[in-house]
């Protein structure tokens, strides 16, 4: 028997301003992408940002149903349409942000375990690491891959 460990890293910053450029545009369409939310049972705007290796965003923001297993979060709606829109293309980055009435949260929304996996498959359809970026208005976190989200990803078929 051999014990194992796994370390998840991450970068914790307290602004968007010590955010390196790329990153600020990309947490700033993260927090955009809030207003593009329909979220009339859980009032709760999820918005997400995804960096091409190119360096377009394209946004997306969580879109809910009466039917309420039929809506879908945020990030999934952006990779999806990343994908279906420009499907030859690497995505390198996403930023995740979240608010209530307008006012977005202190601290970073972590995904779903669902996006969390469709993120990781669309890392390794890209080739090269995503970048994550949690952007709370207090805080933000950056991790350097997937894999420090979903360590053990199923990637298996
Ligand atoms: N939501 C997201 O958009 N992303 C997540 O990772 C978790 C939750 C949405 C789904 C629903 O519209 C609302 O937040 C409340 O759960």
């Amino acid at each position: 028997m051999t014990n194992k460990e796994i370390k998840i890293a991450y970068k914790e910053f307290d602004s968007i301003d010590e955010l390196e450029s790329k990153d600020r545009k990309l947490a700033q369409a993260a927090i955009e992408a809030t207003k593009l939310s329909y979220a009339p049972y859980s009032n709760f705007n999820v918005g997400a940002a995804v960096l091409f290796e190119d360096g377009e965003i394209v946004k997306g923001a969580n879109q809910e149903n009466a039917a309420y297993p039929s809506g879908m979060c945020a990030e999934r709606t952006a990779l999806f349409y990343a994908s279906a829109s420009r499907p030859d293309k690497a995505m390198s980055a996403i930023a995740i942000a979240a608010g209530q009435n307008g006012v977005i949260c202190d601290y970073p929304v972590t995904p779903c375990g669902a996006c969390r996996q469709v993120m990781a498959q669309y890392q390794t359809k890209s080739g090269a690491p995503m970048e994550v970026l949690l952007v709370g208005g207090r805080k933000i976190w950056k991790f350097e891959k997937i894999d420090d989200l979903l360590p053990l990803i199923f990637d298996s078929i």
